[in-house]
């Protein structure tokens, strides 16, 4: 069965839709009235009621129906040349669909399915640069077991080439906002523990910094106005199936697009899976992103491997951040990512064969391990592979 969300409603014809998969079972869902808020990343649909999202919401509704298909088409439309963050949320809310339990299928480190695979499909309106569509699709469908059915423009539009501008500033950095983009609570955000060891290594040069939270829409508004009133801002965040969490894409979007003063945007992206691969299609959406906002670009920091940091003990967590000191020194010296340093701090860009055999072996059963542990200290129940939404 062909599942087709739609998040841009009565803006696209349901019977051009139904052309563009003939001879095949359908079922449209108009999304765009719908009650769905972001995925916050709690991971309770892992390990305290597995399969089950702890938002009750519309998305319920949806997920049941994925259980059921084969294939999943997105309607959405684009910002900054990509999903815009109403489509993004619907992939975001899809995690019930996996275990958290991580090993390698096909190569790559992933998590393991909780039901059976799913082919992705996406049908964009507006200017999107199309290769980074299709890059999209079949990076998200290898996460969920499945294949990609294609990116289709909907429309007839100029392709978006992103174009990053490189450094312009010449002044030295004094002062750098942080936002912290992770849709987790702060108190619980891998990012803000990574965050506060980069900024070790600032302050050990004298540079002043200051912290805005996206997980909590108050501060917003600082968050703007700190960006906007300073020269450099650095965003931190994890990487969200594949790309920018759909929380920091709707805050993105409530950006200018001009800046009255010069701004540099520098990234510090980190996300669950070890290998590099893992970050470019992320890493350029982001090379992209800044001069849409008016900024130049001040490069991107990439570091896997960090899902651990919200169950592993206090002391593997302080060893697991502690290299981000070093790295907020160099960002201190030059004001930048542009550097061989933090290139070379992303590590391999995949495990080769042997490698990823021990790290099954030794590391990934301590890990899944863990996980067992924090889900009964959750108060967990159920088998953390259960299937609470059963094929019909
Ligand atoms: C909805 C969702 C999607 C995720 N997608 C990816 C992904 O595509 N690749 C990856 O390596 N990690 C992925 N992760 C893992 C997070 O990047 C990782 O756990 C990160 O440390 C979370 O940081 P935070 O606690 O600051 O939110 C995902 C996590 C969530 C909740």
């Amino acid at each position: 069965m062909n599942l087709i969300l739609n998040t841009i409603g009565a803006s696209v014809d349901n019977d051009m839709i139904r052309a563009l998969i003939p001879n095949q079972e359908v079922e449209i869902i108009d999304t765009s009235d719908m009650k769905i808020a972001h995925c916050m990343g709690c991971n309770q649909c892992w390990l305290k009621t597995p399969g089950i999202c702890a938002i009750k919401d519309d998305y319920e509704c949806i997920l049941k129906k994925l259980v059921q298909a084969d294939n999943l088409w997105l309607v959405s439309d684009t910002h900054f040349g990509f999903l815009d963050y109403k489509g993004k949320r619907m992939m975001d809310r899809i995690m019930p669909m996996l275990n958290m339990t991580i090993g390698f299928r096909d190569g790559w480190m992933r998590h393991e399915l909780r039901y059976h695979a799913l082919n992705i499909g996406l049908l964009y309106k507006g200017d999107a640069e199309q290769s980074m569509m299709e890059d999209w699709c079949k990076r998200t469908a290898a996460n969920i077991g499945g294949h990609s059915l294609g990116a289709i423009a909907l429309e007839k539009n100029p392709e978006r080439i992103q174009h990053p501008q490189l450094s312009t500033l010449n002044s030295q950095l004094s002062h750098l906002v942080i936002i912290n983009g992770s849709p987790r609570v702060a108190k619980f955000s891998n990012t803000d523990k990574i965050i506060h060891s980069f900024a070790k290594g600032l302050e050990e040069a004298g540079i002043t910094w200051e912290l805005h939270n996206l997980s909590n829409r108050k501060e917003w508004n600082a968050a703007r106005e700190a960006y906007l009133s300073h020269e450099r801002t650095l965003i931190a965040f994890p990487l969200y199936v594949e790309c920018v969490p759909s929380l920091m894409l709707e805050f993105l979007e409530t950006l200018p697009t001009a800046r009255k003063q010069p701004g540099e945007l520098s990234f510090l992206l980190h996300g669950g899976m070890d290998e590099g691969n893992e970050f470019r299609l992320c890493e350029r959406f982001l090379k992209g992103l800044p001069a849409q906002l008016g900024c130049s670009y001040g490069g991107t920091l990439i570091h896997g491997g960090s899902f651990r940091i919200r169950t592993a003990k206090a002391d593997v967590v302080a060893k697991m951040v502690a290299p981000y000191v070093e790295m907020g020194r160099l960002f201190a010296q030059k004001g930048n990512f542009h550097t061989p340093e933090a290139t070379k701090f992303t590590g391999p860009e995949q495990y080769p064969w042997l490698l990823r055999k021990m790290v099954s072996l030794l590391f990934l059963k301590k890990v899944n391990g863990e996980f067992e542990y924090f889900a009964k200290d959750w108060g967990c129940t159920r088998p953390l592979d259960d299937k609470p939404y059963r094929l019909q």
